[in-house]
């Protein structure tokens, strides 16, 4: 009687002075395993004569489930215990304030792509898109870019590996592609913007290899260069934030338009290091532009004789260096983490016309 009480209260302490599953499950092992004491007691219940079995069954059989009850409720106790720790070392203050630095800032380029989407998107226009990696025939041919056009040689495009058929594609060497993309894919009113990348064989403190342009199309019965006059003048005074601004057009030439103007913004640069709109002697150069050459046109399955239209294109990474004072282009596409916390904008501060642009 005394060796099972022994054996069931050392056995408890064991089970109560146990620090973690692993040790509980090694004690339960050595208790009620296959060759564990207990069991091992409880075999001894096949040699005893019925009487004496009739008095130690019992006692066997309390003894097995106490030590079962107690290393029970010592796992569940571990369990809670190694939950709780859990939830002490992972607590999160939901009250605290954001810490806005892990969510980086926004590139100088991606905030002007979303100031000039959001002003024009308030005139009425859409954004259309296209890949980088563009048919000869959408950068070229169809803008009526003929094969011996000088913007075709190889300083200027990329050329990417020729196709199984001999056929080349390039880097996309400007936006317009994207207007013939457009035209070959709906029919007029057209009325589209589309903000990208272009890249061309050029790189120095104001050039890079591959750069941002912005492409404007506008088709429809009647729309003319007046439209855009205005269009961009508006643009102008929102994106720089000013009341007034003046434009000069300039003659100019581009193969897929007829006539084609320049369009240069008055500026003032007499003070050293800063640029002011709306006054001044200086002119800065704005957009390429024209109305859509009818060949274009019809070209890109738009008919001539019922439609005509405007198209403009421009730079945006100019914009960006101009409007935010960023002397040098280089380290727009560098990726110094410093220059980024320096121009880089704060990621929740979304650019409206209401809300404002720039702040
Ligand atoms: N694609 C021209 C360029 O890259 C700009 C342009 C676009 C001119 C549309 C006229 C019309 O210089």
């Amino acid at each position: 009687m005394s060796g099972v009480d022994d054996l069931e209260r050392g056995l408890v302490s064991a089970v109560a002075a146990a620090a973690d599953e692993a040790t509980l499950e090694q004690l339960r092992v050595s208790a009620l395993g296959k060759k564990g004491s207990i069991s091992e007691l409880l075999k001894t219940l096949g040699n005893m004569s019925p009487e004496e079995r009739k008095e130690k069954g019992p006692q066997f059989n309390t003894l097995r489930d106490r030590v079962s009850e107690a290393i029970a409720e010592r796992k569940t106790a571990l369990q809670e215990q190694a939950l709780n720790a859990r939830l002490a070392s992972e607590r999160v203050d939901v009250t605290l304030p954001v810490r806005p630095e892990p969510l980086g800032t926004i590139h100088p380029v991606s905030q002007v792509l979303d100031e000039i989407t959001a002003i024009f998107a308030d005139i009425g226009f859409s954004v259309a898109e296209g890949p980088d990696v563009e048919f000869d025939d959408y950068n070229f041919t169809k803008l009526n870019i003929p094969p011996d056009h000088p913007a075709r040689q190889m300083h200027d495009t990329f050329y990417v590996s020729p196709q199984k058929d001999g056929s080349r594609h390039v880097l996309r060497t400007h936006t317009s592609p994207v207007q013939v993309r457009t035209m070959l894919s709906q029919q007029p009113p057209v009325r589209i913007i589309s903000p990208g990348r272009a890249y061309r064989v050029d790189s120095d403190a104001t050039h890079s290899p591959m750069f941002h342009q912005i492409e404007g199309l506008v088709i429809d019965e009647m729309t003319n260069l007046g439209h855009l006059k205005w269009v961009l003048e508006e643009f102008c005074k929102a994106f720089f934030e000013v009341e007034k601004v003046e434009l000069r057009a300039r003659p100019s030439f581009f193969p897929f338009t007829e006539p084609s103007v320049e369009w240069d913004l008055r500026c003032d640069r007499s003070v050293p290091g800063k640029i002011t709109f709306g006054h001044g002697n200086d002119w800065l150069e704005l957009a390429g532009s024209g109305m859509v050459h009818p060949k274009v046109l019809s070209m890109c399955g738009i008919d001539p004789e019922k439609y005509q239209g405007y198209a403009f294109g421009g730079g945006i990474d100019r914009l960006a260096m101009l409007k935010y004072g960023i002397p040098d282009i280089r380290p727009f596409f560098e990726s110094d983490i410093r220059w980024l916390r320096h121009f880089g904008f704060a990621p929740l501060d979304i650019p409206t016309l209401d809300g404002g642009l720039s702040r």
